[in-house]
């Protein structure tokens, strides 16, 4: 059985390969996206090592001049996709584009931990040593121009730059904006492509447009977009996804011996440490996302809340009411961890960000817990993945209650964490 999906896993990454990037799901996400790619590399390891290289490689040809990844790189245009390239319109590569046209937004940093894990793998310093200094150029992006002015904590100027698109985390944000009255009229794609109920809604869209259109109408200056946008909230995930990847930056500058970047490192994670405790909401205990703009907190715990472990953050107090969030969780979803709490308002267990158990998440919050010592909750992330993956098969995303797989289906992400991961054979090896 686990051997044919390892199979099976195989394969969806062939099929999605597109020459040496992978697509996170054919038609529905057409483009190489940033932390799918991160995540694919891992599943690649497992059977060719050069091409999970290549797949991280390729993804840091779209960095801007400025020193940010996009969230999505538009190396050929697919009409299938809404919103392409002619609705960001960012800046070529002459005006401080990367190679391609891209979105002109980020993604959680997650790939400075991804090649320091495959430098422990396989030990090729050669490829890490070409890639280090483009990530140092991201994490300086991230700490400097997202960093708004008079304040201490990294921000995100749009939903889709957490990863999250459509977490309930973002209401304060998108209740407190408007529309953009002059957002062209645009046509979806993604609702003809799956059902519309697990999507995002139509006022959020229009939300996201304006976004969009903010960033256009300022030449995609990310300093401007960062402290006079529509939206600027800070994000539990994108915060503890960066610590870790700080910490894992400053591990490969040592292995590699940068010595002349620790100081930077060290200063990027002295002040995530610090800024952890603004994410803090003692009332739900739980580490949650914040709005920048009026200083309210998100008041659901989600499953960017459980990563305090993975980044290695917080007060024993902090991890502890974590903990307990997330044992009483643990008596509402068979299957953990869900993106949105089971009992707080706007849990929709099919719709996206909004309840639906995601595989990449699982895998760095089972990290997390395991280098904590929290091994029986860790692995039951595990075993939960693989048990949804051998019900429903390589879906994007799965229902928590029932296991039903929502959205892509055949998806990059869920068959290389299969294959790097949940896959009961790495248990077997491990054991
Ligand atoms: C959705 C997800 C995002 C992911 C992208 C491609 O937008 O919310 O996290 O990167 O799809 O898979």
């Amino acid at each position: 059985m686990s051997r044919d999906l390892d199979q099976q896993a195989i394969e969806v990454l062939r099929q999605n390969d597109r020459g040496g990037f992978t697509v996170p799901t054919a038609r529905l996400y057409p483009y190489q996206w940033n932390w799918d790619s991160a995540f694919v590399a891992l599943g690649f390891a497992t059977f060719d090592g050069d091409r999970a290289w290549r797949e991280l490689e390729l993804l840091l040809e779209g960095q801007w001049a400025n020193g940010m990844v996009p969230h999505i790189l538009f190396r050929r245009n697919d009409p299938d996709y809404f919103p392409g390239p002619s609705v960001w319109r960012t800046p070529t590569h002459e005006n401080g584009g990367g190679l391609f046209p891209s979105g002109g937004i980020s993604q959680p940093p997650v790939l400075a931990s991804i090649v320091h894990w495959l430098v422990q793998q396989d030990g090729n310093h050669d490829r890490a040593a070409l890639l280090f200094e483009k990530l140092m150029r991201w994490h300086r992006w991230y700490h400097t121009d997202r960093v708004p002015n008079g304040h201490s904590v990294v921000a995100t100027v749009h939903p889709w730059e957490t990863g999250r698109d459509n977490c309930p985390d973002w209401e304060i944000g998108l209740s407190a904006m408007q529309i953009d009255p002059d957002i062209e009229v645009y046509e979806r794609k993604d609702t003809d492509h799956v059902d519309p109920t697990m999507r995002p809604s139509k006022e959020q869209y229009d939300k996201y447009v304006s976004m969009i259109k903010f960033g256009r109408d300022h030449n995609w200056d990310q300093k401007i977009i960062t402290n006079d946008g529509p939206f600027v909230m800070a994000d539990p995930g994108i915060h503890f996804m960066l610590l870790r990847a700080d910490r894992d930056l400053l591990a490969l500058a040592k292995r590699l011996n940068r010595n002349d970047a620790f100081a930077e490192i060290e200063n990027w994670i002295a002040a995530g440490v610090k800024g952890s405790d603004m994410f803090w909401n003692d009332e739900i205990g739980a580490f949650a996302a914040y709005d920048i703009r009026s200083g309210k907190r998100s008041d659901g715990f989600s499953n960017a809340s459980a990563l305090c472990f993975y980044a290695d953050a917080g007060s024993d107090y902090q991890r502890m009411r974590t903990l307990e969030n997330m044992r009483r969780i643990q008596t509402k979803a068979k299957f953990m961890m869900p993106s949105w709490d089971p009992e707080a308002p706007l849990f929709e267990p099919q719709r996206y960000w909004c309840g639906p158990v995601w595989p990449q998440m699982n895998h760095i919050i089972s990290k997390g817990l395991n280098e904590h010592g929290e091994h029986q909750l860790a692995e039951k992330m595990r075993v939960d993945i693989a048990a949804l993956i051998e019900q429903s098969g390589f879906y994007e995303c799965f229902n928590p209650i029932t296991g039903e797989g929502c959205i892509g289906a055949n998806f990059s992400w869920t068959a290389a964490l299969w294959l790097a991961w949940a896959s009961p054979r790495n248990n077997a090896v491990a054991a």
